[in-house]
């Protein structure tokens, strides 16, 4: 059990973030977190003092070099990294495009490709165009009852072709974490490395990658309370197969930069490397001590702990409506996040979407790129699912606030 003795109040923590001062209720957090003011500030820092290019000889060119190789470090501390990779990108679905590419080139012909139904499309995509290379795509379907992949499913699809399994850790739309593991055991017995999407777990649970022992796993800073880039991790020996797009003369193993085109935004670095900061703050740890993983650990038990009751109440008032039906895990617990989607018997999930927008309450209606997964729950496609998502910053009062429209609009 964590202790949050020296951690701030749930109003001190509310109180970082200057977007939560106004009005508006964000509960649409899978979409996008707020940042708290360290990150805003760090990036408007850069921005005003220190704007120049990386890697010259001049002071202000090194102090940015060394920002930017600090947020590279940060990263792998978040995710627990040890040996392995972080490789910044502009987004996810960037990121997962430049992974496929270099596999297109890497893998021999006629390998096995097996894909979550339950995926967002920024992790099947890319995977989908390696077909046309001569590759076997397979899904590994959704139970339409109960919204999830089974083990057993997998372990029928995987065969010595295989060279991978793309799956998200937490449906975006679902909020059920997967056994990952399990996942990656069952690949691995086979030789198939694995792709963990982490976007929509990483706003609530703090990433190990190394004690699931997965091979590749991509998530989102701007939905971490960060800007917006993203991270894909790299065990050593998966990114040692592959060689990254940037330029021929960057050479193969001068890893991340050969697998950022570009670079990594410089200001949105200093971001990253400020949310360290906010982490501290939240775990209770002293102001000048570093950002270890200890320090994650514990903001992120924090704020599990902040989110839990939120899940109940509003899985209780959802639950409690015969006119309703939850679509994703119906019960809360160590294993549910709060992204939580429902259809409605005869409204559609874009009236009522649209219904609680105007109360300034913050939500989604949609497929929400799970595209597949919708048409394989046989939801409407265009309408899709009423999704809340909220996380740490949320109140019970915000919650309330939204079940007294929602029992309005139904
Ligand atoms: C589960 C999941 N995966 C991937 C993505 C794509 O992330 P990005 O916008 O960074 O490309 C999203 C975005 O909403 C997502 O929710």
């Amino acid at each position: 059990m964590t202790d949050f003795a020296a951690s701030p109040d749930h109003a001190t923590i509310r109180a970082q973030f200057p977007a939560l001062a106004g009005d508006v209720v964000f509960l649409e957090n899978a979409g996008g977190s707020q940042v708290p003011a360290v990150v805003a500030d760090a990036i408007h820092r850069y921005l005003t003092r220190t704007y120049v290019q990386l890697g010259a000889g001049y002071p202000l060119s090194q102090q940015c070099t060394a920002t930017v190789d600090a947020a590279h470090a940060f990263a792998r501390t978040f995710v627990n990294a040890g040996d392995g990779q972080a490789i910044l990108g502009s987004s996810s679905t960037a990121l997962l495009n430049i992974l496929s590419d270099s596999y297109a080139a890497a893998l021999e012909p006629d390998r096995r490709i097996v894909l979550a139904e339950t995926g967002h499309e920024a992790n099947l995509g890319p995977w989908k165009r390696l077909e046309s290379r001569g590759h076997e795509i397979v899904w590994w379907r959704v139970d339409p009852a109960t919204g999830t992949c089974s083990l057993a499913d997998l372990e029928a699809l995987l065969d010595d072709r295989t060279a991978l399994v793309a799956l998200p850790h937490v449906s975006n739309l679902l909020g059920e974490i997967v056994d990952l593991p399990a996942v990656v055991a069952a690949a691995h017995a086979v030789g198939a490395r694995v792709v963990a999407d982490g976007v929509a777990y990483a706003p609530h649970r703090a990433i190990d990658v190394q004690a699931w022992d997965v091979d590749w796993y991509v998530y989102s800073t701007y939905k971490v309370y960060g800007p917006h880039m993203a991270v894909l991790y790299g065990k050593p020996d998966a990114v040692a197969e592959l060689t990254g797009p940037n330029h021929f003369f960057i050479p193969d193993d001068e890893v991340p930069y050969k697998f950022e085109p570009g670079g990594a935004n410089h200001e949105s670095c200093a971001g990253l490397l400020a949310l360290g900061e906010y982490l501290k703050f939240l775990a209770g740890s002293p102001a000048e001590s570093a950002c270890d993983r200890d320090t994650v650990e514990r903001a992120f038990a924090r704020m599990a702990a902040l989110e839990e009751p939120l899940i109940e109440r509003l899985l209780e008032y959802l639950n409690g409506r015969s006119d309703v039906r939850v679509v994703g895990p119906a019960a809360g617990g160590p294993d549910r996040v709060g992204t939580i989607s429902f259809v409605h018997r005869s409204k559609s999930s874009r009236e009522i979407s649209d219904a609680v927008d105007r109360s300034e309450i913050a939500i989604r209606y949609g497929h929400m790129y799970a595209w597949h997964l919708c048409k394989a729950l046989g939801l409407d496609l265009d309408d899709g699912v009423v999704r809340v998502s909220f996380v740490h910053y949320n109140t019970a009062a915000e919650i309330d606030r939204l079940i007294a429209v929602l029992d309005e609009v139904l």
